[in-house]
């Protein structure tokens, strides 16, 4: 979901973050945008030239301090209460008193993920259809 939430924002033509956690991943994630970027572009559905925009300007990393300038942050780790958890009260060091944090969750309750944070007001649930860049529905 990841790869495809980074994605549908490149496509909207916002600068992105994309995140993993480690360097292999990171590959794997870049590789799975631009396979799918490479598809509308057989289609027609997509410039060449706008996917190379959309790729320049993504930045992929597995260091999340580069979230620190983000205004919109949008979570899609697994579908784990602690997992979330642990993950948001890192970006609630990370990123500014501004940013709002999103969390892609099927099932868990926001309210409970919120509370991991030092922001509750500022965590919203958005949750994407799969797969994101087809599915216009959040
Ligand atoms: N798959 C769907 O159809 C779908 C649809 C809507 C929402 N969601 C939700 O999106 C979220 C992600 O689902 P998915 O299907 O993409 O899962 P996935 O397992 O395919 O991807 C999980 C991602 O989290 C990363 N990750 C793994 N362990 C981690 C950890 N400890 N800390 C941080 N990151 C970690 C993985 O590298 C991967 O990028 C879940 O909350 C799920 O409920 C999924």
């Amino acid at each position: 979901m990841g790869a495809g939430i980074a994605e549908v924002f490149g496509r909207a033509g916002l600068q992105v973050v994309a995140v993993e956690v480690d360097e292999p991943l990171v590959a794997a994630g870049r590789a799975r945008i631009e396979a799918s970027l490479d598809r509308a572009v057989g289609r027609g559905r997509l410039e060449a030239a706008e996917r190379d925009a959309i790729l320049r300007r993504t930045t992929f990393t597995s260091d999340r301090g580069a979230l620190a300038a983000a205004d919109l942050v949008v979570e899609a780790v697994p579908e784990r209460l602690d997992v979330k958890a642990a993950l948001f009260d890192e970006l609630d060091r990370i990123c500014a008193p501004t940013a709002i944090l999103a969390t892609n969750t099927s099932s868990l309750p926001v309210t409970q993920i919120a509370a991991a944070t030092g922001r509750p007001g500022r965590l919203v649930g958005m949750h994407f259809f799969n797969p994101a860049p087809v599915m216009r529905l959040v």
